[in-house]
């Protein structure tokens, strides 16, 4: 007997990756590949995001192919290309994407991609009508997947993006390890960390030992800047090997004591197709000040590109998985313009789909750190935090040199 054929025989899905990569997107990619798949479809992936599908289309077929989902980054590359009309570039590509949609007979299309891309996905399921699925990623956990985290008997929105849960886990590490370099040299050392306009990485840093942390969230004014510094100082003071670690996200608003405004700082002023600069830079000025005001040598670190860069960690693995299933039951009930998300805050062992939900996509946009996970009074992170974090990654043992010698007074 001929065996029946899959519900989506004949049918095509394609997935994009946009905007920043991570090190979860090869995982998601190679999930939702499997899946769509399974249930019948041809899998296409499209190169450089939206920039894929210009022209005459720059389409690879993934189906019944080995693929690396533990390898970081994307295989199929990403762009920040975006295909409605911006300031930048004025031209509307939307009908060169429509074109190209049709040419390569593509069915369902996934967006994989932070509020950018999603966004303009978003756009074309109800401008254009394509049956769109939307898949989170960054690295900033900045996306808003409405995930509840119960905390003391009380639910906290939180963020859970796939891409988040390696880069946190980098950046806890990076924190960890500049301790013994910092003491070595009874140093400042004030460790600058991606994000954009949230704060949420920089937690990570805090989780790996650094006492000190500012957040794009709370802006740093004239009156801030000045418990700042107390503040640094009494923990500089207070540490055993006199060396502490500062980390401050790339998007802090930073009083300028000259031009008196609050400034961020910019690597590069000129923008993207969606209108964002590029920040970096801000830790050289404040560690800058910390060596004038506080007579203290400190010196700044851009962990840059580290937390992105790198192998999948276990918990994203897993999470894309599971987020990856829900794909695959918006596909059976041929529900678009939905993206999956997890509905709750969990360990490892209960990342599956019946903890997933979906939301609409006309609701995702930035969502900043929460006011309870920061403590602007103390600048560090809060328990809730920290409680929040313990679900993703486990606490590091705090390395520390343990032993002390008595002084040699001359005979
Ligand atoms: O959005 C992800 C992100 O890594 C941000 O944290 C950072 O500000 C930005 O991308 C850097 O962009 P680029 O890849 O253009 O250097």
């Amino acid at each position: 007997m001929k065996p029946k054929s899959k519900i989506f025989s004949g049918k095509t899905l394609a997935i994009l990756t946009g905007g920043g990569d991570t090190p979860a997107l090869n995982s998601s990619i190679e999930s939702i590949r499997n899946r769509a798949s399974m249930l019948g479809f041809k899998v296409y992936g499209i190169r450089k995001g939206w920039k894929g599908l210009l022209g005459n289309g720059d389409i690879i077929n993934l189906t019944h192919h080995p693929y690396d989902g533990w390898y970081g980054g994307t295989a199929l590359s990403s762009s920040r290309t975006n295909p409605f009309p911006t300031k930048k570039n004025p031209e509307n590509r939307v009908p060169q994407i429509l074109k190209n949609l049709k040419n390569y007979k593509i069915d369902v299309l996934v967006s994989i991609g932070g509020d950018d891309t999603n966004g303009a996905a978003k756009k074309l399921y109800e401008t254009e009508g394509i049956p769109v699925i939307g898949f989170p990623k960054t690295i900033d956990n900045d996306l808003r997947t409405h995930t509840m985290h119960s905390y003391l008997g009380q639910d906290v929105e939180a963020v859970l993006c796939p891409g988040f849960p390696s880069a946190v886990q980098s950046i806890m590490e990076f924190a960890n390890r500049m301790r013994t370099t910092c003491e070595s040299h009874q140093r400042i050392c004030v460790l600058e960390v991606m994000g954009r306009d949230a704060g949420w990485l920089t937690g990570g840093a805090f989780y790996g030992g650094a006492e000190i942390s500012l957040v794009p969230e709370f802006e740093m004014t004239r009156e801030r800047k000045e418990v700042f510094f107390d503040k640094v100082k009494e923990a500089y003071m207070r540490s055993p090997k006199k060396a502490i670690v500062v980390a401050v996200s790339e998007g802090v608003r930073w009083w300028d004591d000259e031009r008196e405004t609050l400034e961020v700082v910019y690597a590069s002023s000129e923008l993207d197709e969606y209108g964002h600069p590029r920040f970096g830079g801000i830790s050289g000025i404040i560690s800058s000040e910390i060596n004038q005001r506080l007579g203290i040598e400190s010196r700044a670190q851009i962990t840059g590109y580290y937390p992105r860069s790198g192998n999948c960690s276990e918990y994203d693995r897993k999470l894309t998985v599971t987020l990856a299933d829900k794909v695959a039951d918006l596909l059976l009930r041929e529900e678009y313009g939905q993206m999956p998300v997890m509905a709750k805050m969990v360990k490892h062992i209960e990342l599956e789909e019946y903890n997933t939900s979906t939301i609409d996509m006309g609701t995702i946009g930035n969502r900043p750190l929460q006011t309870v996970y920061y403590d602007k009074d103390e600048f560090t992170f809060t328990n809730a935090y920290h409680d929040f974090l313990s679900h993703i990654v486990d606490k590091p043992e705090i390395n520390e040199f343990r032993y002390d010698f008595p002084v040699v007074l001359p005979e």
